[in-house]
């Protein structure tokens, strides 16, 4: 019998079936406007040179966009083993292979190398402990924490309740172990303000929330 929580397993199975429809949408469209916005945040911010670690890599696109853009190396890690799989063949078809890592890894549940930044694309909306995974990135990063998520604010906030729930209906009648979540904004602000983040930018897309938050205050476990 496997020790794998099933939240897990149906995270895992949902993007191990998606792996390669992304990397092909990627590879045909480039980066969504969010995920653009987070490169840019970044960017501003100060990429060159710098460690990226990207948490929920998927078919680690975004990551490899990071050396692109002058980062020295970059770590990403996900539940999926297919997006992991595709995301080496990814960084080996682009050349990148010495300077980029992606392996399979719950960030929840297991501690990740110290980076200068660290990022979660559209990741905290999948897991049900935002806690846990904002934890891991938290005491990751030595300067920037970027993240994407659902916009569940203001005039959207409804829509985006009603969407949530339409689609968990129908990953529960697909028997799916995925679900959508919409954890409270206040709550990651607040949990990364006792972790020694400030934010420092915030842009909005059509149905996602760009954020990108800078240490401030002493870091935690990576200069122990
Ligand atoms: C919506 S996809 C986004 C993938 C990628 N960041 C992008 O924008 O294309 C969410 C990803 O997060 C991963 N994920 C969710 N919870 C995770 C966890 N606790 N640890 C590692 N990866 C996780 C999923 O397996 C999935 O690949």
């Amino acid at each position: 019998m496997s020790s794998v929580p099933s939240h897990e397993k149906g995270i895992a199975e949902t993007f191990d079936d998606l792996a390669h429809d992304r990397c092909c949408k990627y590879k045909s469209n480039g980066l969504t406007a969010s995920s653009q916005v987070l490169l840019d945040f970044i960017s501003k911010n100060g990429l060159v040179g710098k460690t990226v670690l990207e948490i929920g890599c998927g078919t680690g696109f975004f990551a490899l966009e990071t050396i692109r853009s002058g980062a020295v190396s970059c770590l990403g890690v996900d539940l999926s083993s297919a997006a992991i799989h595709e995301a080496n063949e990814f960084a080996k078809e682009s050349g990148l292979q010495d300077r980029a890592r992606f392996e399979v890894s719950n960030a929840a549940s297991t501690r990740q190398p110290a980076s200068d930044v660290v990022v979660m694309d559209k990741v905290l909306c999948c897991y049900p402990d935002a806690d846990a995974l904002l934890k891991t990135a938290s005491d990751s990063s030595k300067e920037l924490l970027g993240f994407v998520v659902p916009r569940d604010e203001g005039l959207m906030k409804p829509a985006m309740k009603i969407g949530a729930a339409l689609i968990n209906l129908v990953e529960k009648l697909r028997k799916s172990g995925f679900r959508l979540y919409l954890h409270p904004l206040r709550s990651i602000d607040q949990l990364l303000s006792e972790s020694g983040f400030q934010q420092a930018n915030k842009a909005k897309s059509r149905f996602w929330l760009v954020f990108l938050y800078k240490r401030s205050g002493p870091a935690l476990s990576w200069r122990e």
